[in-house]
């Protein structure tokens, strides 16, 4: 049975400094962040508490989340990031899509870029058969496309953003469409101990997908999600128990047991926005995901624009042993919501972390690039940096682990 527990101050892996240690070293810091995240949590109802900026706060300290405690409003209106009407950045941005910016318009227009392949990907499906066993030295990552990766991290079976629907679209006859076929189903994928569920855009948030979820598509499944704040909401009204939902604030997090293994998920600050409709901007939060274990620790950004925050999460939850970045579906002008390739490369030399395995590519046309642009740049930046640059660019529904390497451009044979 899996469980899910707040991460209590001082008690959790993100309060150490090495994985599996206890955290008395850190217990001092953690209880003046303890103390700060206990000044901003009371009083308003609504906008910024007073004090110094909580935004400028270190990233990632343990605190506690468990949204059936709670009020969820409560807790939103009390958030350092809410700002009154909506969520915000460390860094503000603006979305204001420019009427002038004539070369993305004849980009759109006259680009001339294969943004889908012509060709059939070549998918791993075997992984029903790969995945039976636990991975070898405790660490295996699977992706099965865009933002989707079941993460096997110290006994605990994790899998993100699951979007396993037809479209990245609020329907269902129309907007982006898959490239490629699901390499494995929802009943192939085992054991769940939770799913993780970085914010509410539809090429993460799949509400097919948590229908099927619903429905039992996922026998394996424990039934429990971790996501950023608000985020439940939209669960809820699909059918989610609130009790198996946890939200968290930046620098919340919460443990996941399971089969005797524990880990614990933090989630961290990215650069980004939410929404599902046109009357709903940021009104639930956005976020990065760091998965603590006792003996390996993995990163998963979301969606997120360039931002030092990815060097303090490093220095301050690291080290990671392979950092997921976000490498598709960007463009020069969504610099400071989505990264692409070249700054995820810089996001991830500035983590620290051992290894780099890009998402969020491959499976729909979301921006106006080669499809297959995002993962060759990464390659020609890996290739140049060298031996000590270990990027793992795994054929869709292909598996890595600690030790292994997954280099070969594999969409260079996709026309
Ligand atoms: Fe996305």
């Amino acid at each position: 049975m899996t469980t899910i527990g707040a991460s209590s101050v001082g008690d959790g892996p993100s309060a150490a400094g090495a994985p599996g240690q206890a955290a008395a070293a850190g217990q001092s810091a953690d209880d003046d962040a303890a103390a700060r995240r206990s000044d901003a949590m009371t009083g308003v109802s609504s906008g910024l508490p007073e004090g110094p900026d909580p935004l400028d706060q270190p990233a990632c300290r343990g605190s506690v989340g468990r949204e059936s405690h709670r009020s969820r409003l409560q807790r939103i209106g009390n958030s350092p990031r809410w700002s009154g009407s909506g969520f915000r950045n460390t860094h503000p941005i603006s979305l204001q899509v420019n009427p002038f910016d004539v070369r993305m318009a004849a980009d759109f227009a006259f680009g001339g870029k294969r943004r889908a392949p012509k060709g059939t990907l070549p998918l791993l499906r075997d992984g029903a058969v790969r995945l039976q066993g636990p991975p070898p030295r405790g660490l295996r990552l699977t992706w099965l496309g865009h933002s989707t990766v079941l993460i096997e991290i110290d006994g605990v079976r994790l899998l993100t953003d699951p979007v396993f629907g037809l479209r990245a679209s609020p329907v269902s006859f129309a907007g982006p469409r898959r490239y490629h076929p699901v390499p494995l189903e929802l009943d192939e994928l085992g054991r769940i101990d939770a799913i993780l569920l970085s914010h509410d855009h539809y090429d993460h948030l799949c509400a097919p997908t948590w229908r099927r979820l619903l429905r039992g598509a996922c026998p394996g499944w424990s039934g429990q999600v971790v996501t950023a704040l608000g985020v439940g909401a939209h669960l809820e009204r699909l059918g989610v128990a609130p009790s198996q939902i946890c939200e968290l604030d930046w620098s919340e997090g919460a443990f996941v047991e399971a089969a005797g293994a524990r880990v614990e998920v933090i989630a961290t600050p990215s650069q980004h926005f939410s929404g599902r409709s046109a009357t709903d901007r940021n009104r639930t939060l956005w976020a990065g995901l760091a998965i603590v274990g006792p003996r390996h620790r993995v990163f998963f950004s979301g969606d997120t624009g360039a931002t030092p925050k990815h060097a303090e999460i490093g220095r301050d939850l690291g080290p990671f042993d392979v950092a997921m970045f976000e490498i598709g579906a960007w463009n020069p002008a969504w610099g400071a919501v989505h990264l692409g390739p070249a700054r995820a490369f810089e996001a991830f030399a500035s983590m620290g972390a051992r290894a780099l395995l890009p998402i969020h590519w491959a499976t729909f046309d979301l921006a106006l690039h080669h499809w297959s642009e995002p993962a060759e740049t990464l390659r020609l930046l890996a290739d140049a940096a060298g031996a000590e640059a270990a990027v793992w660019q795994p054929q869709i529904g292909g598996s890595v682990s600690p030790g292994a390497v997954a280099d070969t451009p594999w969409w260079r044979a996709v026309p």
